[in-house]
Formats: structure tokens, sequence, C-alpha cells
């Protein structure tokens, strides 16, 4: 097997802790500690994505999100550390008294461009368009899709889970749940858990993208791993559920009986979780895991986000 080459900016392995939360144990692999600038589930596919960045002698990065997007701001902070310069292509507005990861990226020096919704839709024919342009001034270019998820991206969430195995008995456990985004966290534990023949549900629950889109996504996603690196394995597609319904009110927003249980759960264990993916993703594990007794079969994957919250005080102070 031909595996990918990384460069080492996450700190690895992250704890596997076991928690409790009203009186039900579960497990929790916290992703938020992969760094603080650097923090988060994005890292894991920078590692790979800039080893090749690097290698391809990149001026400059581009890549796309939301404006509070952690993938842009781990790749604005990342690529600072290696000398590279990032332009970034965000669905939204640029604020002169900008919060969290807006914030950050621009303390980074990235470049920036806002589009509307509209725009955002055909983001990656933007990208292309103003590549071609820098293109012809000399200028290399390494354009990162979406949430980082490629089928190189993903193996940092191929190589979780041979991480993961050395903490616990994956034999023992049912499942892992995941927000999922753009799905390139899902489909790396997806192909990781095949390769090492487990058996292990990965249950997603989508915060972007509809049931249908995600499922497809992930599945073209850990596909196209298996194919592109001829990994001999086979992936049962019945280990990956989605969890849909718990964001219903829309990718930048979040109810306030959703905050709640953040803000409780923050309360009793200390851990804060972000409006956006994990604190959706934790509504769904209560639900769906912790609730029916099944929290120590099921981790639940931290996977980052602590700056959204400081970009949504107010949401989180209402429901104190
Ligand atoms: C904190 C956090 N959790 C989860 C996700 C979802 O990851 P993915 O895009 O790989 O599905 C993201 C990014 O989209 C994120 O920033």
């Amino acid at each position: 097997m031909n595996l990918p080459k990384k460069i080492n900016l996450a700190n690895l392995p992250t704890p596997l802790e076991e928690l409790a939360y009203k009186g039900k144990k579960f497990f929790i692999k916290r992703d938020d500690y992969t760094g603080l600038e650097f923090s988060g589930n994005k890292i894991r596919k920078l590692e790979y994505l800039l080893y090749q960045a690097k290698r391809s002698k990149t001026d400059v990065i581009f890549t796309c999100g939301g404006t509070q997007s952690n993938h842009c701001r781990a790749t604005a902070s990342a690529a600072a550390r290696l000398g590279i310069k990032t332009r970034l292509f965000l669905w939204g507005n640029d604020s002169n008294i900008a919060q969290g990861n807006l914030l950050l990226d621009k303390i980074y020096g990235a470049e920036i461009s806002f589009l509307n919704k509209k725009n955002y839709l055909n983001v990656n024919g933007i990208m292309t368009e103003e590549h071609e342009k820098l293109k012809k001034q000399n200028k290399n270019v390494y354009v990162i899709p979406e949430g980082g998820s490629t089928t190189l991206g993903i193996w940092g969430y191929v190589s979780f889970i041979d991480e993961l195995k050395k903490q616990i008995d994956l034999k023992k456990i049912d499942g892992i749940l995941c927000a999922a985004g753009t799905g390139g966290t899902a489909a790396g534990m997806l192909v990781g858990a095949a390769i090492n023949k487990i058996n292990l549900k990965i249950l997603a629950v989508n915060v972007l993208y509809t049931k249908e889109e995600l499922k497809r996504k992930i599945m073209l996603l850990a596909e196209g791993c298996i194919a592109g690196y001829k990994l001999n394995v086979k992936m049962n597609e019945s280990n990956l559920e989605i969890i849909d319904g718990y964001s219903t009110e829309g990718y930048k927003n979040i109810t306030d009986k959703k905050v709640k249980l953040i803000n409780d759960f923050a309360r009793s264990t200390g851990i804060i979780l972000d409006p956006a993916y994990t604190g959706k993703a934790f509504n769904a594990y209560y639900d769906n895991s912790l609730t029916k007794g099944k929290g120590k079969k099921v981790i639940f994957l931290h996977s980052g986000g602590m700056f959204g919250v400081f970009a949504n005080n107010g949401k989180y102070l209402r429901n104190l």
C-alpha cells in the first residue's frame, strides 16, 4: 500500500476520556485538543494536504467556507507557520468587529473575498478563475476544497482509527458519532475501519447538507480514496448512518433548546461545544446514545470549533 505522507502539525494522539453526564458514562475522543490555533478535526486533514502543498512549492493556498469556518482558520494558521500565503473565499459578510474564526483569519493575514450565498454556490468556479489569473503571474496555487475533504485529506481520519484502536478495544464499541459538514471526517473513519476490518458504525450528524447529499458525498470520498490509493479493502455501506434532523434551523443557526443542553453539559463536564457542529452533534448523541444507555458503546467525537462560540456569544448568554 502506497500510503500518503504528512507533515506533523497536530498534537497526537488526542485523549480518549471516559466521563459521565447526567449519571450516564460515555467516551469522548478529544479532537478539540489537536492544538489551539491549529485545533479540531481539520488539522488532521491539513497535515496531509499541506505536506503536498509544501512539496509543490505553493505560494498561495486557496480555500473556502463560511465566515466562521474552522477549516479556513486552521488553514490560515497552519499556512502561516509554513510560510505560505492564504486566500479565503468566505460565505458571509465582512465586519470591522470580526469575532471568532474570522478575527483569527484576519490576524493571520489571510486575503479574504466575501461571497453572498448565491455566489458561494459557485465557489469552486470562482476559485478556478482566480487560480487561472495567478497562474499567469507564475504563482503556484494549491486549492483545498471546502472542509479539506479530498481523497488525500481524509487520510487524517483514516489514520485516526489506527490511533483510536490503540486506546480502546474497538471490537467492544458499536460506533463513533460525529458532526458532519463536508463528510470527510466520517468518510475517513469508514475507510480506516474497513482497512482494520473492524465493524464500526459511523453515525454522522448532518449539519450542512441533506441526509441524501451527505451520504452521497461521504460514499464518494470513501470509495474515491479506496480506488485512488488502490486499497484492497471492502467497505460496508450499511456501517454509515446519517442522523438527520439536528440542524433543521439551518447551518448558521442553532435553537435555544440545543444551546441549553450545550451550556448544561459545559457546567457538568467543563467541555465547551460549538454552535455549528459539535453542539448539534452532541444533541443527537444525547437523544440517540446517552439517554438510551449506549453511551459506553458509542464514542462521541469532539471535533473542535471553540472559536465559533465567541462569534455566537449572544446565543450562549441567552440560554444560561
Ligand atoms: C468543529 C467541526 N466539527 C466537524 C466538522 C465537520 O467535518 P467534515 O467537514 O469533515 O464533515 C467541521 C467542519 O466542517 C468542524 O469545523
